[in-house]
Parts: structure tokens; sequence; C-alpha cells
């Protein structure tokens, strides 16, 4: 027997999936669970006895960077800046800081957490700000990457999914702010 809660859970994600806007899905709720779980891995294995700071780039890191800590079994701490770049579906290029770190991130190890890779812009604009406090390392931990837009080129240590050159939304991602809770990765149907 299902209760009112589940009922509720599964037709509000058979609403969105009904969602014109959403073409399909790309990345499915297991697939996500399974590769953040290697990543975590990844980033346990990489950072013991170290106490890493994972900084979540709001606000479409949430989802990813949750699901990360529940992951990892260390000590950690984490943080987070926000950034402004996109107004729809194309980055105006123009990236803006709209909220700091709360602690210093000097000496300290860090983890840059971002949702997507597109242009390399924001990265690119994060990494700059973030080396010029002098942390003791500094890697990026990006669960999805869009190779075939980037203008900067950067390292990404830690990448979950390359996907094509698609706009996807959900898990974190949004369009016009829509999408962030659909559990999967989808993509949108433009017009
Ligand atoms: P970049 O500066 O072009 O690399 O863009 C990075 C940011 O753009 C990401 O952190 C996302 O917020 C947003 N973005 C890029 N591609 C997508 C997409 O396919 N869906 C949703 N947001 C995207």
């Amino acid at each position: 027997m299902t209760t009112n809660a589940e009922n509720a859970a599964s037709s509000d994600i058979v609403d969105i999936v009904q969602d014109p806007a959403i073409a399909e899905i790309r990345i499915s709720e297991a697939q996500l669970q399974a590769r953040v779980c290697e990543l975590a891995d990844a980033l346990s294995a990489d950072y013991a006895g170290k106490c890493p700071v994972l900084v979540g780039i709001l606000r479409g890191s949430i989802m990813f960077l949750a699901d990360l800590l529940r992951y990892l079994d260390m000590p950690l701490e984490i943080d987070f800046l926000a950034i402004s770049s996109y107004v729809g579906r194309d980055s105006s290029g123009v990236v803006r800081l709209l909220k700091d770190l709360d602690r210093s991130i000097t000496g300290k190890h860090v983890v840059l957490v971002e949702d997507i890779i597109d242009t390399g812009l924001t990265l690119n604009y994060v990494l700059r700000i973030l080396r010029a406090r002098a942390p003791a390392s500094l890697e990026v931990c990006s669960l999805l990457d869009k190779p075939a837009r980037r203008l900067v080129e950067q390292q990404i240590k830690y990448v979950g999914f390359h996907i094509p050159d698609v706009f996807v939304v959900g898990y974190g991602l949004d369009y016009n702010q829509r999408y962030r809770n659909l559990p999967f990765i989808g993509s949108l149907r433009m017009p």
C-alpha cells in the first residue's frame, strides 16, 4: 500500500515529466546516484587524512553537493559561493559574485563543486578568485561537463558525466529557475 506522501511525490514527478518542455530523461536517478557514489569514493581516497572544504556554487550544485556529502564519511567543511552568469539559456559572458565564502580558505584543501561546466567562463572566474586566497590545493568536481561549448580550458579533476551540447535541467540545474527539483537530468525541448 502506498502512503499519501508517496502518491503525492510520484504524481508530482509524473506531472513534471509530462511537462511538454522536458524532451527526455538523459541521466536517470539511479545513474546519478551510482556516479555520485563513485566520485565520493575518489574524493575519500584522495583526501584521506585531510579535512577538505567543499565549496558549492549556488544554486545549481545544491543537489549534487548534498548527495556527495551523504556518501563522504570523512572530516570536511562546506561553504558556498553564489555566482550569476545566465539569464535563460545563453550565457551573457558576464560573471558576477553575488555571495562570497563565509570562511577563509587560506592553507586549506578546497574542492570546488559545480553542476556543469559549459563555456568555462564561470569556472575561470571562480578559480581566479579562489587561487588568490592561497589554498593548500584547489581542485574541481563537476557533475556534468559539456566540452563542445568550451571557451576557456580548465583542468577538471573529477567529472560525473560528459554530455553533448544540449541544454539540460534537473538535479539542481534550472531553466529560468524551474526544474531544479527533478531527481534526474532531462533535456529541454527548446522552441
Ligand atoms: P559556463 O560559465 O558557461 O561554464 O556556465 C556555467 C553555468 O551555466 C553552470 O553553473 C550552470 O548554472 C549554467 N549552465 C550551463 N549549461 C547549462 C545547462 O545545460 N543547463 C542549465 N544550466 C546550465
